[in-house]
C-alpha cells in the first residue's frame, strides 16, 4: 500500500497548523559540533515544504541512547547545524520535549517557524511507548509527519504511539524515498541484481540476506564476514574474526546459493591491526595472522563485477570490505566505492546502506551524488529488507 505523503494533503491544511515532524537527528557530535550531517540534510525538503506552506514546524528526535537527561546527548548542537543549513530561518531550540515550557514556546510560534525539541530519550517513556507521554506529544500536534525511516523499526512514543493519536499522519519526502527504493530492491529488483556485503556482524544481516540471496544474481562478500564464510568452506583463516555462532547458517547459505556467492581468494593479513609489516596472502591464512582487508586479486574480481554492469542493473552495498579506518587496510573498500561510482555513471542503479558504509564511501573520495541513493538507515534498512515489521511505516498506512 502506498503511504500518504505531504503532497497528498491540501496545502491550505498546513497553514498555521502545528506539524510535528519525527526526524532522525541521531548524528555524531563531538566537542559540541556535528560530524556527518547527511541525516539532517535529508530532511530539508520536508521542512521547507512545510515552512513554505505556513506550518509551525516542530521537530522531534532522539540522539544516542541516554539513560535519562544528560547534556552529553543534547540536541543543541544539531539546532545550530540545522540553522546553518536552512539559512534565513532561525531554528529555535526547546530545552525539553514536553511540558509547560514547550507549550509556551509553541504558543509563540508563527507560521513558517521551526522549533527543535530536546532529545526525546531524556524521557524513558519515549522508548516505552508510554500512553501518557504519547498523549503529551500528540497534544502539541495538529498533523503528524514521520521523516525518520532510520528509526521506523522502533515502536516508540514518537514513531508510533503519538501517531496513533493524531488524525492526520503523513510520510515525509525522505521517508517516502527510502521506502520506495528499498521496496523495489526487496520485492522487485532491477536485474542483474548484485549485493555487496561487508562489515563485521553477520547476525544483523542474516534476515536481509535470507531475503536477498534468492533474488540476487551475485552476492559479493568482504569484510570480517568473509572469514566466517571461508571457514565454513574449510579454508584456514588464522586468527581472523569469525562469527562462530552463525557458522551453521553460513554453511547452509553456501549449500543453497554457493554458485552466486563470491568470496575473497587473497587477503591483506597482519599479526594485529597495529602491525605495520603487512603481508599479501593467497588462500589459507597462517596461524597467528588475521585478514584485515581483501587482497589485490580479489579487488580486481570484485571491482569488475560491481562496475561491469553494461549500464543497467542494481547494486546494493552494505558494509566495508576491511578495516578501512586503518590506511593499510582501506584499499578494498576504496576500490568498491569507486566501482560503485563507475557503475552509477555507466547507468546502473546503485544503493548504499548501513551506518558506516556512507562514511567509508566518503573516505574513499566518492560523493553522495555519485550513487542513486544512500539510505539513512542502519538497522532499519536491514530490517526492512528482511521483511520485518516496521511500526513507524505501518502506522502511516493506518495500521
Ligand atoms: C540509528 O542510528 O540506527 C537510528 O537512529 C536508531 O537508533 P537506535 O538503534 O538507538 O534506536
Amino acid at each position: 500500500m502506498a503511504i500518504r505523503t505531504l503532497t497528498d494533503l491540501d496545502d491550505k491544511k498546513f497553514d498555521g497548523k502545528r506539524v510535528f515532524v519525527r526526524v532522525d537527528f541521531n548524528v555524531s557530535v563531538s566537542n559540541g559540533a556535528v560530524g556527518e550531517d547527511y541525516r539532517i540534510r535529508m530532511t530539508i525538503p520536508t521542512i521547507e515544504h512545510l515552512t513554505k506552506r505556513g506550518a509551525k514546524v516542530i521537530l522531534g528526535s532522539h540522539l544516542g541512547r541516554p539513560d535519562g537527561p544528560d547534556q552529553d546527548y543534547t540536541l543543541a548542537p544539531v539546532a545550530k547545524r540545522l540553522s546553518e543549513i536552512v539559512g534565513r530561518i532561525k531554528v529555535r531550540f526547546a530545552h525539553d520535549c514536553v511540558g509547560p515550557a514547550v507549550e509556551n514556546e509553541i504558543s509563540q510560534m508563527e507560521g513558517g517557524d521551526i522549533l527543535l525539541l530536546e532529545n526525546l530519550r531524556f524521557y524513558k517513556e519515549e522508548e516505552a511507548n508510554d500512553p501518557e507521554f504519547c498523549k503529551k506529544l500528540a497534544g502539541n500536534a495538529d498533523v503528524y509527519v514521520n521523516d525518520a525511516f532510520s528509526t521506523s523499526h522502533r515502536k516508540h512514543a514518537s514513531t508510533y504511539g503519538m501517531a496513533r493519536l493524531t488524525d492526520t499522519r503523513l510520510a515525509g519526502f525522505n521517508m517516502r524515498k527510502e521506502v520506495e527504493y528499498l521496496s523495489m530492491m526487496r520485492d522487485n529488483p532491477v536485474k542483474p541484481f548484485k549485493v555487496v556485503v561487508g562489515g563485521v556482524k553477520i547476525k544483523d544481516k542474516i534476515g536481509a540476506l535470507e531475503h536477498l540471496l534468492p533474488k540476487a544474481d551475485k552476492v559479493i562478500i568482504g569484510g570480517a564476514a568473509a572469514y566466517t564464510f571461508l571457514k565454513a568452506k574449510g579454508v584456514k583463516t588464522g586468527k581472523s574474526l569469525i562469527d562462530n555462532e552463525h557458522l551453521s547458517w553460513v554453511s547452509k547459505a553456501l549449500a543453497s546459493y554457493g554458485d552466486k556467492i563470491m568470496l575473497p581468494t587473497d587477503h591483506v593479513a597482519a599479526i594485529s591491526p597495529a602491525d605495520t609489516s603487512i603481508t599479501m596472502v593467497k588462500g589459507d591464512i597462517a596461524d597467528g595472522m588475521a585478514g584485515f582487508d581483501i587482497g589485490n586479486e580479489t579487488i580486481e574480481r570484485y571491482s569488475a563485477e560491481v562496475a561491469g554492469t553494461n549500464g543497467h542493473g542494481l547494486i546494493f552495498w552494505n558494509g566495508p570490505m576491511g578495516m578501512f579506518e586503518v590506511r593499510a587496510f582501506s584499499n578494498g573498500t576504496t576500490n568498491i566505492a569507486k566501482s560503485m561510482a563507475l557503475a552509477y555513471w555507466r547507468g546502473a542503479k546503485t544503493l548504499v546502506g548501513g551506518g558506516d558504509t556512507l562514511e567509508a564511501m566518503k573516505k574513499s573520495g566518492v560523493a553522495e551524488n555519485e550513487v542513486s541513493h544512500v539510505s539513512t538507515g542502519g538497522g532499519a534498512t536491514l530490517r526492512y529488507l528482511a521483511g520485518d515489521e516496521m511500526p513507524g511505516v505501518s502506522i502511516l498506512n493506518g495500521q
